[in-house]
């Protein structure tokens, strides 16, 4: 039975005393519960006031976003051991934010995941197809692509640290989520395709967040998919108490 993984995605929002205030708001209702996992992953520069926040309860750390070396002359850029030293568990990878407007490739992306393994983050690597492509009848290939390209040189083992989550771009920040239908859908076909490239057992173990608009009045039936592991949440996340409802819909 895999663990239900909620993570918030704040995006580009809050400032540090409401990021203070939410972190701590979501670790005094749910901090201690185990049916769920959670993360938050806020901006950079409020990563430390989340960790302090979050210090001693179950919710974890995530970044949105590193860089894929070591160290060097990137300026502006973070490096995944810089977010594990601030206490990060997770980072976003693949997000169709940066790929539309940073052009991130899947091949950047991929590099991207190798650092982050490396340094011993897990990773949350985003999928999903546009509305034109979705209307033009190639999801499916589009998901594959972002899938297969995302995976590779990682093996089974490694999968083990990747969730991989479903976001269709049509339904990111527009109040329009896929039916529960159309994730489980998506999700089944992920899993199908992590079988046939990884095996079976890597497959039935991985988990599948679903993400676009997951909002309290829908999180219920889309989390009930079989294929549904959890949900990547992106303006609900930045409400405690929706959060908070989305969290409780997947215990
Ligand atoms: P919304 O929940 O605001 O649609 O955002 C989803 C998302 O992009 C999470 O990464």
């Amino acid at each position: 039975m895999r663990q239900k993984f909620i993570a918030g995605n704040w995006k580009m929002f809050t400032n540090a005393a409401e990021a203070e205030r939410l972190a701590t708001a979501i670790v005094l209702a749910a901090g201690n519960q185990t049916k769920v996992q959670i993360a938050l992953c806020p901006p950079f520069p409020y990563l430390g006031i989340v960790a302090k926040a979050i210090q001693g309860s179950r919710v974890a750390l995530g970044a949105q976003n590193l860089y894929p070396a070591k160290e060097g002359a990137f300026t502006g850029e973070v490096s995944p051991a810089m977010l594990a030293d601030v206490g990060c568990r997770f980072v976003i990878v693949g997000h169709s934010e940066r790929r539309q407007y940073f052009s991130e490739s899947d091949s950047f992306i991929n590099r991207k995941t190798h650092a982050a393994l490396a340094a011993g983050l897990k990773v949350i690597l985003c999928i999903g197809e546009t509305l034109k492509e979705r209307e033009d009848g190639y999801f499916k290939q589009v998901v594959d692509f972002h899938l297969s390209a995302g995976l590779v040189g990682i093996d089974a083992a490694k999968l083990a640290d990747i969730t991989i989550s479903y976001e269709p771009v049509w339904a990111i920040g527009t109040g329009k989520n896929a039916t529960p239908e159309q994730a489980q859908e998506a999700h089944q076909f992920i899993r199908h395709r992590v079988a046939q490239l990884l095996g079976q057992p890597a497959a039935d173990k991985l988990t599948i967040q679903y993400g676009g608009s997951v909002k309290p009045d829908n999180a219920a039936s889309l989390l009930s998919q079989p294929d549904v592991d959890g949900a990547l949440v992106g303006g609900a996340s930045l409400k405690a108490d929706q959060f908070l409802a989305i969290v409780q819909a997947g215990s």
